[in-house]
């Protein structure tokens, strides 16, 4: 466990106190290193939990353990998410709200804690866009340009500013887990220039904001995923061509899944990661690797 952030975490109740702590040699001491990553008694929030990555997020922390807050800019993708949180067997909060909005935000958390008592992990994942406004980067179009960073880093920003003032007065720690993407670090030929300087901040922030919060035991971290197949992509990822294109420089040869993500942002929500901080992760096939 991380020093100050996870002794103020809850423990899991039948976790060990730290990693290491108890052995392998058993069917039940492995049982103990996997409660490591267990999120039994914790609180997340997933704005943007209406989405594919979002909705796939929300169940897989619900399936370890977390009562989650789903949010949309509908209620209607809202409740379809807080179903899959109930059918990985925990308790589910519905709501819809635009994080693009400070009040929205504050509401969301208030929300939040009225119901569960509490909020101990943020997982942002409100996004995208990108495939929407292609443009080469000598014309990108300052509305198209302006949209990608409202709906990319202002959500981001906003959602996580709310999450974060209740976890420091709460005074137990906390998690925030950032969406980037390998487009952060990767220029591709295809008028990306907003989406890029959009994770480019997301990352930056997860940086920054590690920075700061340490203090308050709260650590922030950010998958960085190379295409996903889910239907903001499936427009690109349908042209043959394109996803042969992407497919063959990805060395585990396919682009990812929604399923490829949970491992990671499991680790990055519980206290398996308890003293990782401020990275970034590239779930992306071994892509950046190549480059
Ligand atoms: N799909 C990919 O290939 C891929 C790859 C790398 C990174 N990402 C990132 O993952 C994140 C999620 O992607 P996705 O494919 O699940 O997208 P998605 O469109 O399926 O999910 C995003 C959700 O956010 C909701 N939303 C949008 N604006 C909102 C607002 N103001 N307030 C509340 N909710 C709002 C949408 O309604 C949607 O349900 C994005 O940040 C995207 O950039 C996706």
């Amino acid at each position: 466990m991380m020093g100050r952030a996870a002794d103020r975490l809850p423990t899991p109740p039948t976790g060990p106190t730290r990693p290491g702590e108890t052995g392998m040699t058993s069917e039940g001491s492995t049982m103990s290193q996997l409660d490591m990553f267990s999120l039994e008694g914790r609180v997340a929030l997933v704005p943007g939990g209406g989405g594919a990555i979002g909705s796939a997020m929300a169940a897989a922390m619900a399936g370890a353990g977390a009562k989650v807050t789903v949010v949309d800019v509908t209620q209607e993708r809202a409740d379809a998410a807080a179903e899959l949180v109930s059918a990985a067997g925990s308790e589910g909060l519905a709501l819809s709200a635009d994080v693009t909005q400070e009040a929205e935000c504050d509401r969301i958390v208030a929300a939040t804690v009225e119901r569960f008592g509490r909020l101990d992990i943020i997982f942002n994942a409100v996004g995208g866009g990108a495939g929407k406004v292609l443009f080469d980067a000598q014309d990108y179009p300052r509305d198209s340009w302006d949209w990608i960073m409202e709906l990319n880093v202002r959500s981001t920003l906003l959602a996580t500013q709310a999450s974060v003032r209740q976890m420091i007065a709460q005074g137990h720690g906390g998690r925030v887990v950032n969406i980037s993407s390998v487009r952060a670090s990767l220029g591709i030929n295809a008028g990306y220039s907003a989406y890029v300087a959009a994770k480019g901040a997301i990352s930056s922030l997860t940086r920054q904001w590690a920075t700061e919060w340490a203090k308050h035991g709260i650590t922030v971290n950010a998958i960085a995923p190379t295409f996903v197949d889910t239907p903001q992509v499936a427009m690109l990822l349908d042209d043959p061509q394109f996803k042969a294109s992407i497919v063959s420089r990805i060395p585990l040869g396919r682009v990812g899944g929604t399923h490829d993500l949970a491992g990671p942002v499991l680790f990055f929500a519980s206290d398996a990661s308890a003293f990782v901080t401020g990275q970034i992760l590239g779930v992306d096939g071994g892509l950046t690797a190549t480059q």
